[in-house]
């Protein structure tokens, strides 16, 4: 089973989601690492309840950019990290990572991109008053939330939303669509392998 990190800095619903489908076989893999620059991030707490190893780094407390994400490698590689899953994780993938797990690494977003990239873009589209925005699975690159899209899902936006009612439809497609990604990433993974053991 391929091995996953999740890395977020806050609340931590979809890194529950996503490790709860791993346990209950949907996803097929396993949630072995959180890594978060929030030692106090609430998904601190989901990990610890779930016997998750957490990873917490400070950011500050690395002389660089680069010897932070080196030290966040040296746990991916020591515990077989195949696929980083960035799950809220509020800052951008540098190089570092960024050449060792090319390709590897996910993130949501909660827009349809390229509409609405960066920072609290489920109140930008409802300030904007677009009819519709949605979540969107990508592939990290060096950009913020510009790499290759791998799936999208609309959500309208009705005269009765609120800022609140938004925010829960774009979560509750998130816990969705998230895992839904990973499961059929991870199984084409699988089945590849599989093929060429043949
Ligand atoms: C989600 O809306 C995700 O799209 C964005 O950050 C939020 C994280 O929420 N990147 P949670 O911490 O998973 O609850």
């Amino acid at each position: 089973m391929p091995n996953l990190a999740v890395f977020a800095s806050g609340n931590g619903s979809n890194f529950q989601t996503i490790a709860d489908h791993t346990l209950n076989g949907r996803i097929p893999g396993d949630v072995v690492l959180l890594v978060t620059d929030k030692p106090g991030a609430y998904a601190v707490e989901r990990a610890e309840g779930m016997n998750i190893p957490v990873l917490a780094l400070a950011p500050k407390s690395f002389e660089s950019k680069q010897a932070y994400e080196q030290a966040i490698l040296n746990e991916l590689h020591a515990k077989d990290i195949d696929f980083v899953i960035l799950a809220g994780y509020m800052r951008l993938i540098g190089p570092t990572l960024l050449s060792a797990y090319s390709g590897r690494i996910l993130n949501i977003h909660p827009s349809l991109l390229p509409s609405f990239p960066g920072l609290h873009a489920i109140e930008q589209a409802f300030e904007k008053g677009v009819k519709v925005t949605g979540v969107t699975v990508h592939y990290v690159d060096e950009g913020m939330d510009t790499g290759p899209i791998l799936a999208q899902q609309a959500v309208e936006i009705d005269e009765l939303d609120t800022l609140e009612t938004l925010e829960e439809k774009i979560h509750a497609v998130e816990h969705q669509l998230y895992p839904a990604v990973i499961a059929k990433l991870l199984n084409q993974k699988l089945e590849g392998a599989r093929h060429n053991d043949c």
